[in-house]
Order: structure tokens, then sequence, then C-alpha cells
């Protein structure tokens, strides 16, 4: 006779879950994916789901990377049927991320310029000037104490400022964009059955006509940013104008709030972990390094989402079509098959082919510019303020209400 098997503990509501979600992920690692029944999701999956289908846990490594290279399998597209739900979607038109070839490869396509190594490269001295622009604000502030809050004179607003200035638009409106994209967001920690905050449309509408003045703004005045790139495909009928408002928002969205938490995370770790925040002062040549172990030890997407495009089966599970299959990356990030240690934190760690920035076709976009954010501003903050520290590394944390993203709130520390 089998043997039953455990149940499992996926409950992105339960604050014992949000405070440690990794030891929930442990008992996975030892089983082929599972179908479970969960009344526990986050609004845009379950409007997706049809009633009472269960859904797919995926949380091995090998079964991950099987899930995200498949894309015939595995969609990333929203079924159709179900698309309309309400309540969903600050986009007009399918964002990137929510979409399967063809159309996945006619929009990333555009793409490949303006993220492209030589633009990074070209992008690395204003990251510099921002990040210190920010130190500089923090060390007059801290004149009277010692202490300031990294999240949020820090973490939040440079990768907003960063992104701003690519696509063309006022890095001075940021505190609007982190409003509205954090309020957005919360779309997925709406409890079910709960009813819908007006504020999220708010947010919503607010962000939409903002975007779309600036791009009316853009198409009046051409420039050579971002949007400006946009735009010029659009009038060559590689865009829909509503495609150019989604890729902007997507751009302006996907890239913040991810790697603030990197960035939030990737102290947290360090501060919790002293010997290697020691090692990392005394060696720069390892912040390219311990940014990866920042990715993988605490990743800031923690899990993914794809669609089964047809009835298929995973590991000997079968997997009707239409079921979501959740890709847990965080769990993936700590499957002791693929890495040695995983529960240690170690900036060393090599080689560290971690998920937490997504494989297959959808790999993230941005992540030559997350990984220059994050050894640009490391890098500064440890020039700056050599004995930089967490003000309390034994002091909880809270984290900001939402279902795929770990996000500290505030992270206060030390400069002396
Ligand atoms: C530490 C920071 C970041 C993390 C952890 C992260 C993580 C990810 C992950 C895991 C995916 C794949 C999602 C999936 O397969 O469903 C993804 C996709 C994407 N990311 Fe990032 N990201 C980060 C920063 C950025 C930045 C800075 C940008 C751009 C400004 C960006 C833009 C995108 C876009 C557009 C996609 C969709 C790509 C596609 O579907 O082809 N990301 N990201």
């Amino acid at each position: 006779m089998s043997q039953p098997q455990p149940p499992i503990l996926y409950d992105p509501w339960d604050p014992g879950f949000i405070a440690d979600p990794y030891s929930r992920f442990k008992p996975l690692h030892t089983q082929a994916p599972r179908l479970i029944q969960s009344d526990k999701l986050p609004r845009s999956v379950r409007a997706t789901t049809p009633p009472g289908a269960p859904i797919a846990m995926v949380a091995r490594y090998a079964d991950a990377v099987t899930v995200m290279r498949d894309d015939s399998r595995f969609g990333a597209a929203r079924p159709a049927a179900r698309k309309s739900a309400p309540g969903l979607g600050v986009f007009g038109a399918p964002p990137l991320v929510f979409t399967d070839p063809p159309l996945h490869t006619r929009l990333r396509r555009l793409m490949g310029r303006p993220f492209s190594p030589r633009r990074l490269r070209e992008m690395e001295p204003r990251i510099h000037a921002m990040a210190h622009e920010l130190l500089d604000r923090i060390e007059i502030k801290a004149r009277g104490g010692r202490e300031f809050d990294l999240m949020t004179e820090f973490a939040n607003p440079l990768p907003t400022m960063v992104i701003a200035e690519m696509l063309g638009v006022p890095a001075s409106d940021y505190e609007a964009f982190k409003w509205w994209s954090d309020t957005i967001q919360e779309t997925d920690f709406v409890p079910p059955g709960a009813p819908f905050p007006s504020r999220i449309m708010e947010a919503r509408n607010a962000m939409r006509a903002y975007f779309g003045d600036q791009i009316e703004r853009h198409r009046r005045r051409p420039a050579g940013d971002l949007i400006g790139l946009l735009i010029a495909a659009e009038e060559g009928d590689a865009l829909t104008a509503e495609e150019v408002l989604s890729f902007v928002i997507l751009l302006l969205m996907a890239g913040n709030e991810t790697t603030a938490t990197m960035l939030g995370s990737g102290w947290l770790a360090l501060g919790r972990n002293p010997d290697q925040l020691e090692l990392l002062r005394s060696n720069r040549n390892l912040i390219a390094g311990a940014v990866e172990e920042m990715l993988r030890y605490d990743p800031p997407l923690q899990a993914t989402v794809r669609h089964a495009r047809m009835d298929t089966e995973l590991c000997g599970t079968p997997i009707p079509a239409g079921t979501s299959v959740f890709v847990l990356l965080a769990a993936a990030n700590r499957d002791p098959a693929r890495f040695e240690h995983p529960e240690q934190f170690d900036i060393a760690r090599d080689p560290n082919h971690h998920l937490s920035l997504g494989e297959g076709i959808h790999f993230c976009l941005g992540a030559g510019l997350a990984r220059l954010e994050g050894t640009v501003a490391m890098a500064a903050m440890l020039d700056r303020f050599p004995r930089l520290r967490l003000a309390n590394p034994a002091a909880p944390v809270s984290y900001r209400p939402s279902y795929f993203i770990r996000c500290v709130q505030s992270l206060p520390m030390r400069l002396d």
C-alpha cells in the first residue's frame, strides 16, 4: 500500500508561512509535482482557474526548469475562456510576460537593443550617480542620528529612478509610480471572498491616464528613450497603441519592487550572516557573486504561473489541459538535489544557477539591468558607509502583503 502523502502547506495568507516559507517547501523536494485543491489562490490565478479545478505545485529544481523551458506544453498566456475575469489587469493588451509565441516572439524582439549589454554599460555611470545622490541625502539626514530605512530611502527609489530615466518620464514622479505600482499589486492579496478595494481601480486608472499622457507627449516630441522606441514600433505597425501602453506599464512595474526587494532581502541576509558581510567588505570582487546569492537565497519573485496547454504529465503526475501550474522558484532555489547546503547563505557559491530571474523564453528581460543595479548599489553603499549594518539583526521583519513578491516593508540600518 502506498504511503499517504503529507499535505502541502502552501498558504501565503498565513503569517507563519510569510515569516518562513522555506521550511514549508522542504517536504516538496522529495515529491513529484502534486495536484492540490486550493481556495487560497491569488486573485489573478483564481480568475483563470475553473472553479473547483486543482492546481499543480512544482517545487523541485528539475521540474521547474522543465515547465519553464517547455512553452509548447506550459503557456504563460491566460486561458482564453476566463481572460475577461473582473478586476484583472492594468494592461489593456496582454503584457509580454503573459504571452505565448508567436506574440511573445514579436514583442520580445523589440526590446533587444535597449536592454543589450552595450546599452547597459552606457547606463552604468547614471545608475552610479543616482545611487550616490540617494546616499548623499541619507548622509545629510542621518547627521543627527545614524539610522535610516533602507527601503524608503534607497532600495525603493533607486530602481524607479533608473527605469523612469530609461523610459523618458520624470523621475521626480517616483512617489506616484511607487504608490500606483504597489497598490495595483495588492490585487493578489485580496483574500478570497473579500471585496475588491476601490483604491486598486483608482491606482489603475491614474497610472493608465498618466502614461497615456506621457506617450502623447512623446508623440509630439520624439525622443531616443524607451517610450520613443515603442512609439516608433507602433508607427512601423509592429505594435498597437494599447500594446505600447501595456509595455510601458510592464517595464515600470516589473523591475521596481523586484529590484528593491533584492536589495532589502539581500541586506537582511548579509546582516544575519555577519561573516558573509565581513567577507564582502574585505573582497569587493565578490559583489557580483553576492548579488546572485541574494537572488537565490530569498528570491523577490517567489513563484510564477503557467497554464497547461494540453493534457500532459509531469514526472508521472497527470496534468489536465487548463490546469494552473505554480512554479515555486523560491523552493527550487533551495532544492538539495541542485544546491549544496541550500539553506546556507554563501556569497562565494559557485556555480549558482538559481531560477530567481526565470528560465526559458520568459527569462527576465531586465536581468542585466537588475544585476547592474545590484552590483552598483552594493558597491556604492559599501564605499560610502564602510560600517553600514542592520540596526537590529534579530528584529522580526514585516513583509508587504503580496502573493508572489516577498518584499520587506522596511529595514532600519545604521551607518556606524
Ligand atoms: C531583481 C530584480 C528582478 C527579478 C527578481 C525579476 C524576476 C523575473 C522573473 C522570475 C521573470 C520571469 C517570469 C516568468 O517566467 O513568468 C521576469 C520576467 C520579466 N522581467 Fe524581471 N525581474 C527583475 C528585474 C527586472 C527589471 C529591472 C526589468 C525591466 C525594467 C524586468 C522586466 C521583466 C520583463 C519585461 C519580464 C517578462 C519577460 C518575458 O516574458 O519575456 N525585470 N523577471
